[in-house]
């Protein structure tokens, strides 16, 4: 009961503060943990942390849309996560089936347009096809980008703009003199999309940890980074709230005065 009053209360105070003309990231990233914690701690299977952490991904992605968010791009399964059991694999790669199935109707009503980042040619059968028929269906929506970082790394990434630029070079079609930062900006994943939404102005981890990860390395150079040690099945709109506030608090400088 008094859990109930006080988060009440915390959530009354963000929205007290929060003041949506101090400014909206354009892009947040977001690398989601603590699902297997959340799980731990109800005595359940670390998949039902999983599955709890998709409905997580449905209200933010609602909310950030509302917010006026461009890009939201989220750590959803890394080049690393491959190592775990296979039962936990097994159910990650039905994850996005089960959440483009039932969750893609709201992505055009909400007109957000699905984008995924990552090696999908190295995903099952089932979930490449779940990822394609998501980015099908939603192509025409003009709103906010929802960009999953599925089976992403980010030196792999960094690898494979590289080569993809050493390669013009070797064909004479690009002088080694004339790369520069745009050149790399342009060949990662994030190349697709405008070039003031690549970057994400802020990247929040959930559950506490404060590490990278091998997640955008490139891109966060000058992105805003927040902690909190909420697990991210507990993560709520008032959570991304919490964490524009902060956002909205500090000077970003690029480096300047
Ligand atoms: C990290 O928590 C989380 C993951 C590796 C998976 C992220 C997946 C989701 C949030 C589900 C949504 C996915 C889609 C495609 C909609 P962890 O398992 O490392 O947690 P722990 O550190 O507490 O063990």
């Amino acid at each position: 009961m008094f859990a109930l009053f006080s988060r009440k209360k915390k959530n009354k105070i963000i929205d007290l503060e929060f003041d949506e003309s101090l400014g909206i990231p354009r892009h947040i990233a977001i690398i989601m943990d603590g699902n297997g914690r959340w799980a731990q701690k109800r005595k359940l299977p670390r998949i039902a942390g999983h599955k709890e952490g998709m409905n997580t991904v449905k209200k933010i992605t609602k909310a950030a849309s509302k917010l006026g968010v461009k890009v939201l791009t989220l750590y959803a399964f890394s080049t690393e996560n491959w190592r775990r059991p296979d039962s936990e694999v097994n159910f990650l790669m039905k994850l996005p089936v089960d959440f483009f199935d039932s969750f893609v109707p709201d992505l055009v009503k909400e007109n957000v347009q699905v984008n995924v980042m990552g090696y999908i040619e190295d995903l099952p059968k089932h979930t490449k096809n779940a990822v394609l028929r998501a980015i099908e269906q939603t192509k025409d929506n003009t709103g906010m980008i929802l960009n999953f970082a599925f089976n992403y790394g980010s030196r792999a990434e960094i690898l494979t703009a590289t080569q993809k630029i050493a390669k013009q070079v070797v064909k004479g079609e690009l002088d080694a003199d004339a790369i520069t930062e745009e050149t790399l900006s342009d060949a990662l994943m994030t190349g697709t999309f405008e070039k003031d939404l690549r970057d994400p102005e802020i990247l929040i981890r959930s559950s506490g940890e404060e590490r990278i990860s091998n997640f955008l390395l490139w891109q966060i150079a000058y992105s805003e980074l927040y902690f909190t040690d909420e697990l991210w099945p507990d993560f709520n709109e008032y959570s991304l709230k919490q964490a524009i506030i902060s956002y909205q608090k500090r000077a970003r400088r690029f480096g300047g005065v």
